[in-house]
């Protein structure tokens, strides 16, 4: 099976030395491509800024930092694809300018920054995942279970992963996750409180199984 994941946040620069990010640390995304790896799948990894070190094995590994630069990444990528599982914490917006000098703080009690929309890379596989499937995640804080189903609709994938990432114990950064993978016929297959790299290889097993791959 050939796996595409991606991991980590994306930094979307605002001048020189400032981007608005998020607080992926790419534990779930790297621990998915190492249990993949681990199976005998063939992975290309595309990750956002980390500081982990990629698993060995891998077939591709691109590095990318911002969500335009993901989502060509991803696009280049797709073809003997079986399963795409995005795991990124993208961002949903980005500084409508780029400031080429380092905004100054002098004279300025307040600063307004007009954000755009980023593509959603996601959503843009729905029309083209004829021969692979596309699994999404869910970081939700409040009515976790409706906002991840409204999203696996929206976003047209075949299950998203839930993780309440309003948690210390799970989601960003921990090594563990607590997840609920909701599947697109309705049925739901939750994980208990466990370290990322186990969580990895029940939900690739999931998978698996499910779509007998
Ligand atoms: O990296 P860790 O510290 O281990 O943390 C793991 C995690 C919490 C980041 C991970 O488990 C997780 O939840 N990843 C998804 C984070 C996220 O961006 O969720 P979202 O609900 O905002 O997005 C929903 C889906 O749309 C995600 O699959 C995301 O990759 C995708 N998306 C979002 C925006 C965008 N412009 N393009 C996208 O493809």
């Amino acid at each position: 099976m050939h796996v595409l994941i991606t991991a980590g946040p994306t930094h979307e620069p605002l001048d020189p030395v400032r981007f608005l990010g998020n607080r992926s640390s790419g534990k779930m995304g790297y621990a998915l491509a190492a249990a993949a790896l681990a199976r005998g799948d063939t992975v290309t990894l595309i990750s956002g800024p980390v500081c982990l070190t990629p698993p060995p094995g891998l077939s591709k590994f691109v590095r990318v930092t911002t969500s335009d630069e993901m989502f060509e990444a991803v696009h280049a990528h797709l073809e003997h694809i079986d399963l795409a599982i995005l795991c990124a914490a993208v961002a949903d917006f980005k500084p409508a300018q780029f400031a080429p000098q380092k905004i100054k703080k002098s004279g300025r009690a307040t600063l307004t920054l007009e954000l755009v929309s980023t593509r959603d890379i996601l959503a843009s596989l729905a029309p083209l995942k004829k021969n692979f499937r596309v699994i999404g995640f869910a970081a939700e804080t409040n009515d976790v279970s409706a906002h991840a189903r409204e999203k696996l609709s929206r976003k047209g994938c075949d299950a998203i992963v839930l993780n309440d990432v309003s948690r210390m114990d799970a989601g960003f950064a921990s090594d563990n996750n607590e997840v609920t993978v909701l599947f697109r016929e309705g049925d739901e297959v939750s994980f208990t409180n466990a370290p990322k790299t186990q969580i990895a290889t029940q939900l690739l097993a999931l998978l698996v199984a499910r779509y007998k791959m």
